[in-house]
């Protein structure tokens, strides 16, 4: 895998020797994690490892599911609306256009289509941690979008990359993290998260933040419990994961996926819950590991937020609420922030 903020699919042989050894230091680090997590009490496993190939296929078949309204909420918001977003967004030129996390490109490219048809001076730069994730995503906006403008894919960690020299100019950033990807943190790291990326932005620069919004916990919880079992796959999947990358012998039959929502916090958690007193032994930790019978894995938050929290986020970062841009239903906002 190319280094973080170097551009992707270069075939040098030093960048192929540079790819073996950072897969090795992506490992280590995914055995070191999985350790400090099941060996914590209570257990959880970091979120960010759900997403392996099989994870991001899995993901995709989430995102069309009909109890998970996410997607489709705020696609709805981009459909109807990139004119009236890009129009309060962009400011001075050239315009970069920085997308954090790789979505699929469903909804990017009607914000790229509504920037081609004003043409705007623009360069679209998507980072994300997973190569696969970008590749995927870039072969789908050159199918959905038949001009040519310039796309520059970042693989590393975001804030990594949001340093990296190609990301200095005199224009406008325009930053993305869509997808409701920052209720994967606690509302206290979604502020410090916010807080960091203000910090790297000059006054002017904007930050459109897609926020799941609280509604009825029953719809809430059936997003995270779908009929088809999709979601349970989801989780489970990392457990394989681990049976596949650390030569862990997790029998999948013996973990059930249980979701919650708790309304207060606004927060929808899933677990793992061991169905028996049980021991896996996984061969890279070199470790044994212990469930009593109904023990649980903390496997994911999916915090939902309100207006009020959001402006709450606004004002620890020094960031202006420039607009707000709801689905017809106010299941979803896009907010649009500006670096004051
Ligand atoms: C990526 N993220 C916003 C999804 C969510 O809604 O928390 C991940 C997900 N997990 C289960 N379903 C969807």
């Amino acid at each position: 895998m190319p280094e973080a903020g170097s551009v992707l699919f270069s075939t040098k042989p030093e960048k192929i020797e540079n790819s073996m050894t950072q897969i090795a230091r992506q490992v280590s680090q995914f055995a070191q994690d999985v350790k400090k997590g099941l060996t914590a009490t209570p257990k959880y496993l970091p979120s960010k490892y759900l997403y392996d190939v099989n994870g991001d296929r899995l993901f995709q078949r989430i995102m069309a599911l009909p109890e998970y309204y996410v997607t489709r909420a705020e696609y709805e918001v981009f459909k109807f609306q990139s004119t009236q977003i890009i129009r309060q967004a962009v400011g001075r030129e050239p315009l970069q256009l920085i997308e954090l996390g790789a979505g699929d490109g469903m909804k990017t490219q009607l914000l790229l289509t509504e920037l081609l048809k004003r043409k705007v001076d623009f360069s679209y730069y998507p980072i994300d941690i997973s190569s696969n994730a970008l590749k995927m995503l870039s072969q789908s906006v050159r199918r959905l979008i038949p001009q040519d403008f310039p796309m520059l894919p970042l693989q590393g960690d975001y804030f990594e990359a949001l340093n990296s020299p190609q990301l200095k100019s005199d224009g406008q950033k325009l930053i993305l993290f869509l997808g409701s990807t920052i209720g994967n943190f606690s509302a206290p790291e979604a502020a410090a998260f916010l807080a960091r990326l203000s910090s790297m932005m000059e006054r002017g620069d904007k930050l459109l933040v897609g926020f799941d919004l609280k509604k009825h916990p029953q719809t809430i919880l059936n997003a995270y419990n779908d009929k088809q079992g999709v979601t349970r796959d989801f989780n489970l999947n990392l457990l394989t994961r681990m049976n596949k990358e650390l030569g862990a012998n997790f029998d999948l039959s013996q973990f059930a996926h249980f979701p919650v929502y708790d309304p207060v916090q606004g927060a929808a958690k899933s677990y793992l819950v061991s169905l028996k007193e049980q021991e896996v032994y996984c061969s890279a930790l070199r470790q044994r590991i212990f469930f009593k019978a109904w023990e649980s894995i903390f496997m994911e938050v999916s915090q939902k937020f309100d207006m009020a929290m959001i402006q709450d986020f606004a004002h620890q970062s020094q960031l202006r609420i420039v607009r707000s841009f709801t689905d017809s239903r106010m299941m979803y906002a896009d907010v649009l922030f500006e670096k004051s």
